[in-house]
């Protein structure tokens, strides 16, 4: 049997067993959804940066697309709202990427064996990539500067709910238990639920909460964004029944 961690936050990274394990990066509000609504509209990679200077450098060779607390940077091309990754904006280019907390996310699981960008666009894809390997599991929560955020957690527990229910998994982490728990309390009604996180007034402050529906829609890709040298790159796990 494999064994499930849940971090709620990048600031707990290192004190959470993660070497050598499959690792996803989480950020439903928004980073996860918009990475996975930009391979689905054709982008060739996204190349998660974390500061401005790094992101300058591609002025002119990448589509820039960045915000702080939610907020487009003045010189990027594109915010983070999933809407703004369009086939028309994004088609087969490179993505210079920063976020306020996903990139930094996705960095830190990028020192695991693997690391993926999971969302709920991607939920049973990404489940699929995760059960056919044969590594533990981490599952890393952007959060929100350093502290808990309530989407990603559910997100976590839904992910770990469905790898023990495969068989192949346990868990011995009360992270995930935890996780697992708002997930049983949550899924009977998702939205509604997701009405208590803090991310919504944050979203809605800055006009930007009418994606929140559609970054907690279910299963509308097979893409599995998986980084790789530097960069995240499309996967898509063979379905074990085609
Ligand atoms: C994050 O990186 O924390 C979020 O994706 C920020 C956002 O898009 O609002």
């Amino acid at each position: 049997m494999y064994q499930i961690t849940v971090c709620f936050t990048p600031v707990q990274f290192s004190a959470y067993p993660h070497e050598g394990a499959n690792a996803v990066a989480i950020d439903i509000l928004r980073a996860s959804t918009s990475i996975c609504t930009a391979f689905m509209n054709g982008a060739h990679r996204v190349i998660p940066l974390s500061s401005v200077d790094e992101l300058k450098a591609y002025a002119g060779k990448a589509v820039i697309a960045a915000e702080r607390d939610g907020v487009k940077l003045d010189f990027a091309d594109i915010g983070n709202s999933p809407k703004y990754f369009t086939r028309e904006t994004i088609e087969g280019k490179t993505i210079a990427y920063s976020t306020t907390n996903g990139t930094h996310t996705i960095r830190l699981a990028a020192q695991c064996h693997q690391a993926a960008v999971g969302s709920y666009l991607n939920f049973s894809a990404l489940c699929r990539w995760l059960e056919a390997g044969t590594r533990n599991v981490f599952l890393l929560c952007a959060g929100w500067k350093g502290r808990f955020n309530l989407e990603d957690a559910v997100f976590a527990g839904a992910v770990a709910q469905k790898l023990i229910d495969s068989g192949k998994f346990e868990s011995i982490c009360d992270s995930a238990m935890a996780a697992m728990d708002l997930w049983s309390l949550a899924k009977g009604n998702l939205m509604g639920y997701i009405k208590k996180a803090a991310q919504n007034e944050r979203l809605r402050k800055i006009n930007a909460a009418d994606t929140i529906p559609y970054c907690h829609t279910p299963d509308q890709t097979d893409i599995v964004p998986l980084y790789k040298n530097g960069a995240l790159e499309r996967y898509t796990p063979v379905h074990p029944f085609l």
